[in-house]
């Protein structure tokens, strides 16, 4: 059994393991996240089998979660990376990932993150804008390299998501507009072979619970794709972007496996299933295999409010508080039951508020922030002064790894260094 779940004593347990169990052998501090590292790559396995026979590369977005366990235990089931700088292209290389399974997306890359591209020999840097082709071109021939790169077109595709996390259309950043491609490929097809395109890519944003956007995408994708095909002799794959959604509990997703599915007849329509398939998966393969594990710190009744104040906070897991996030918030001990409590942490900002949660009659000891394996610990800051949480990872049913909080005391000293 992989995820969350409860056991027959109503205890909470991530993967085999009870949680409490867990804080307690681990010896960490709280707040902490623990991983089911198993249930990550069991998602992993399906979606890839869902691709048949189709060639295809699941380029995990490892901005999502970062952890070396979880990389490390990614790149052993074949799994490329999706990196956004050259710090993730490094860990993703030291984790075992090959060079060739690597793509580097961004839109502001350093002249030294494409530097390193180049001299990695990644798979393709993604280029985002024309500007940037020339740069990679001016870096390449500085260098005295060749250059792999792919195309991410912004297909100008309005997805039902938070506007933070919306990329495909047209006012974002992101991405090369149609009406701009021909320029790109002037640019690629005049470099003297120093440019060459091996793949286009799109990525339409975060959190789509349902494949319609995504196969309107593809749709268009696969178009460019095939009318480019004939000037651009290595194109080799197409990237059809991460984004699959997962139910946080409250409104179903469709498994990645029929985003799998919308990739493979996309391409066989347009008479490419020749090409490698990419997809860039970040959350779907780790989101709900990651609790954040907190402490009630106290109660507080006000008039007709109820209040549960724990000793996690928006600096530990902001998506509360960015996206207007809803996480499912559970006590370790008990399941769910009336009445309702809005949890709240301890950082001194109104929207350090998790919601409201049926906690029971009087909330106490340890509780679990459910569906945090994504964007969680990476987007984690030491804001008011609070130490990054801990991190323990569980594998085969038992503790594989423990990344321990740096402490207050780490940050007392560079605060006072500084
Ligand atoms: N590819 C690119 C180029 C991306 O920018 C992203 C995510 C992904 C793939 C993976 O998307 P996913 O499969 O994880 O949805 N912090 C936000 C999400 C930001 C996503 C940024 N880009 C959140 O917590 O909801």
């Amino acid at each position: 059994m992989t995820g969350f779940r409860r056991d027959a004593q109503d205890s909470a347990v991530l993967g085999s393991l009870r949680l409490s169990q867990v804080i307690r052998e681990a010896e960490v501090e709280l707040p902490a996240y623990v991983y089911d590292v198993d249930g990550m790559t069991e998602t992993l396995r399906s979606l890839r089998h869902a691709f048949g026979d189709a060639p295809h590369l699941v380029a995990y977005a490892i901005k999502a979660n970062s952890a070396g366990t979880v990389v490390r235990a990614f790149a052993a089931e074949g799994a490329g990376v999706d990196a956004v700088s050259g710090a993730e292209v490094e860990l993703a290389l030291s984790c075992g990932v090959p060079e060739k399974q690597v793509v580097m997306s961004g839109v502001a890359k350093s002249d030294a993150e494409i530097d390193l591209a180049l001299f990695k020999g990644i798979l393709a840097i993604q280029a985002e804008s024309v500007e940037e082709l020339t740069r990679v071109l001016a870096r390449a021939r500085a260098t005295g390299h060749r250059a792999d790169v792919s195309l991410r077109v912004n297909p100008g595709i309005e997805i039902d998501t938070h506007a933070h996390i919306a990329t495909g259309h047209d006012a974002a950043k992101f991405g090369i507009s149609e009406s701009d491609l021909a320029a790109a490929y002037a640019l690629i097809d005049g470099s003297e072979g120093r440019l060459s395109q091996v793949g286009i890519s799109v990525h339409l944003g975060s959190m789509m619970t349902s494949t319609e956007s995504y196969a309107q995408s593809a749709r268009k994708l696969c178009n460019l794709a095939r009318e480019r095909r004939p000037g651009a002799p290595r194109l080799g794959y197409v990237d059809f972007g991460g984004g699959f959604g997962i139910d946080y509990g409250g409104a179903p997703s469709v498994p990645p496996s029929e985003f799998a599915h919308t990739c493979v007849r996309s391409l066989r329509d347009a008479g490419l299933s020749d090409l490698t398939i990419v997809v860039e998966p970040g959350r779907s393969l780790v989101a709900p295999y990651g609790v954040l594990v907190a402490r009630v710190v106290q109660t507080k009744l006000s008039a007709e409010r109820r209040w549960v104040m724990i000793n996690a906070g928006m600096n530990d897991l902001i998506r509360p508080a960015l996206y207007s996030a809803k996480h499912r918030i559970e006590l370790c001990d008990s399941s769910p039951q009336e009445p309702e409590w809005r949890v709240v942490g301890p950082v001194c900002e109104s929207s350090d508020d998790f919601g409201a949660h049926p906690l029971g009659a009087e909330p106490s000891g340890l509780l679990a922030i459910r569906d945090a394996g994504a964007y969680g610990y990476v987007m984690a800051s030491e804001y008011n002064g609070r130490a990054l949480p801990s991190e323990v990872f569980l594998q085969g049913g038992k503790i594989v790894s423990v990344s321990r909080s740096p402490g207050r005391q780490a940050w007392l000293q560079r605060r006072l260094d500084a």
